[in-house]
């Protein structure tokens, strides 16, 4: 393992917590991502795979989530295991007053693995702290959210082979509330085990990136330049990830200066940079509200338009965390995997 990952975080593997993207390095990235690839057809609907037989997934979501939650408990029931959830403080005994640290240890003795999103920054850790089993971090505050990264790296990766391109040597133009979005701060740090990216970074005033995580890229050999506009961002981009402005982490004050209004990227902005083509990738939710300051739905019919693949490759993603959490081979994933006995309408390209 290399010097990425802190002494405090071992690799993530068998038995392991996944908590940051930290944990991986280029080896165990793609040792990652060929296990998406093995599970692609379970994930369609094409097979069916019970390597999970027996084991339950305790899903925490104390922070609004669609598509994460869903494709992390997707993910698991598609491995033949079962889902327990809890969403919200309101109908936990959080609201009682537990510590993170009971809560944790009670429900992981429910549990053959865990996943929490939180609003606080670190506290997905202190529930690893306290946990008997595995816990993967659905986000925590404007921390991390290493799944999203993971999937949004696979995502770029294929997008880019599909134009005879690699992660490697890539520009990737990311644009939006830089500050209190997690998935860019994860995002930069993973892809930081890539070689010569070229990150070409605009946010309104007020949502700058951390330094430290500008600081943790070029300290990798990669390229940051902050611009003064979206056009300027994208100049000779291979790909926009555009994110959603925050409101919830952010005072009413950092909003006013902010400034945000209109929107954040549309058909006619990509018109003028000569990006029309452009690889577009979104963590999603969009932020559809008038003067949302995010991705206009006017780019919906673009060639690049990746967003839809982004959340159909959360699932492979997903079911590859808990593959390597729960010490699944890929022998193992084949050996019980058959052919689905019944029908279904494949809705997947
Ligand atoms: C993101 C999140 O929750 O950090 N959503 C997601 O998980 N795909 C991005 C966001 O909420 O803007």
């Amino acid at each position: 393992m290399t010097a990425h990952v802190p002494a405090e975080l071992p690799p993530f593997g068998p038995g392991r917590h996944l908590l940051s993207v930290q944990q991986f390095d280029r080896e165990s990235l793609h040792r990652l991502f060929d296990l998406a690839d093995l599970v692609r057809p379970i994930a369609q609907r094409k097979s069916i795979c019970t390597v999970l037989d027996g084991a339950v997934l305790g899903s925490l979501f104390f922070e609004p989530s669609t598509r994460t939650r869903l494709s992390f408990e997707s993910a698991f029931l598609r491995l033949g295991g079962e889902v327990t959830t809890t969403t919200g403080f309101t109908f936990s005994s959080m609201a009682k007053g537990e510590s993170i640290a009971d809560t944790s240890r009670v429900v992981s003795g429910y549990s053959d693995a865990l996943v929490v999103r939180h609003p606080d920054e670190g506290s997905v850790a202190e529930f690893a702290a306290a946990s008997v089993v595995p816990v993967i971090n659905a986000g925590d505050g404007a921390g991390e959210h290493p799944s999203q990264a993971l999937l949004d790296f696979y995502t770029l990766r294929s997008e880019l082979e599909r134009r005879d391109k690699a992660v490697d040597g890539c520009t990737i133009a990311i644009v939006g509330d830089l500050k209190y979005g997690r998935t860019v701060h994860s995002l930069m740090k993973l892809l930081s085990l890539a070689e010569g990216v070229t990150f070409r970074m605009f946010s309104p005033p007020s949502l700058e990136l951390p330094p430290e995580i500008a600081q943790y890229a070029r300290a990798r050999g990669h390229r940051v330049f902050d611009t003064d506009s979206v056009p300027d961002a994208l100049t000779g981009a291979d790909v926009v990830y555009a994110t959603r402005v925050q409101r919830e982490r952010m005072t009413e004050e950092v909003l006013a200066n902010a400034n945000v209004s209109g929107n954040l990227v549309n058909r006619q902005i990509l018109a003028e940079a000569g990006a029309s083509e452009i690889i577009i990738m979104h963590p999603l939710p969009r932020d559809s509200r008038l003067d949302s300051f995010d991705l206009s739905s006017d780019v919906d019919q673009l060639p690049g338009l990746s967003i839809f693949r982004q959340t159909d490759n959360g699932v492979l993603i997903r079911m590859a965390i808990f593959l390597t959490a729960l010490g699944c081979s890929p022998d193992a994933v084949k050996a019980t995997t058959k052919q689905r006995p019944w029908d279904a309408t494949l809705r997947w390209p």
